[in-house]
């Protein structure tokens, strides 16, 4: 895979390869193309937001060459020093298994060297998102709390946290217009 910059014209491969997944609610995916547009400022809200990354990763030669495989969205979590949240994450399905969400993950945790010294994912602990927690468990994130019927009843939320070895940043995120 190639990993390159998201665009506003990913917005609809972005909102298929999600939607595929089949693990999100409609008010999950409309949450997560409301990050995507405020991360390239595409809504009412201006510029963009560069408390939101975005990253994609596309098919490199073969018959989807250049075709949108997976897509990543993290961020300085706001009032903390040092942690991140991965915000949102999906590969799609036809394609998992395949190394593009560990060439995503990689990615990012490398643009948080030295800047990040936690990194955050909270996701669902249910039944089906077992691969997605075997996903963040082998690549050394540890499940740390966990919420009963957070999300809805029998739906609880997993918070995952990879301590990083990065130093210590000063910076004190603070939200735009206070905090
Ligand atoms: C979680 C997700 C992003 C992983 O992407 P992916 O491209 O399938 O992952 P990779 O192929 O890079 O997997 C890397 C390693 O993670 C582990 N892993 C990934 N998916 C797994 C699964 N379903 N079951 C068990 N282990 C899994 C494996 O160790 C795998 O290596 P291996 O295939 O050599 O054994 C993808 O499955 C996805 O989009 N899931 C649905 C949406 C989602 O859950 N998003 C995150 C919400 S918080």
């Amino acid at each position: 895979v190639r990993l390159r910059e998201l665009v506003a014209a990913d917005r609809g491969r972005v909102e298929e390869i999600t939607r595929a997944t089949g693990l999100f609610r409609p008010e999950e995916l409309a949450i997560a193309l409301e990050v995507f547009d405020a991360a390239l400022g595409l809504g009412l809200t201006g510029g963009p937001d560069p408390d939101y990354v975005l990253l994609g990763a596309e098919a490199q030669g073969g018959a989807r060459d250049g075709e949108l495989l997976g897509w990543i969205c993290w961020g300085p979590t706001p009032c903390t020093r040092g942690t991140y949240d991965l915000y949102w994450m999906a590969v799609d399905p036809a394609l998992q298994r395949a190394g593009v969400g560990r060439a995503l993950l990689g990615e990012m945790e490398h643009r948080l060297e030295g800047v990040a010294r936690l990194i955050v994912v909270e996701t669902s602990g249910r039944a089906d998102y077992d691969g997605t927690r075997a996903f963040y468990e082998r690549h050394g994130y540890r499940a740390t709390a966990r919420i009963p019927d957070f999300y809805a009843p029998d739906d609880d939320q997993v918070v995952y946290v990879k301590v990083t070895t990065g130093a210590a940043p000063d910076a004190f995120h603070a939200p735009e217009g206070g905090g």
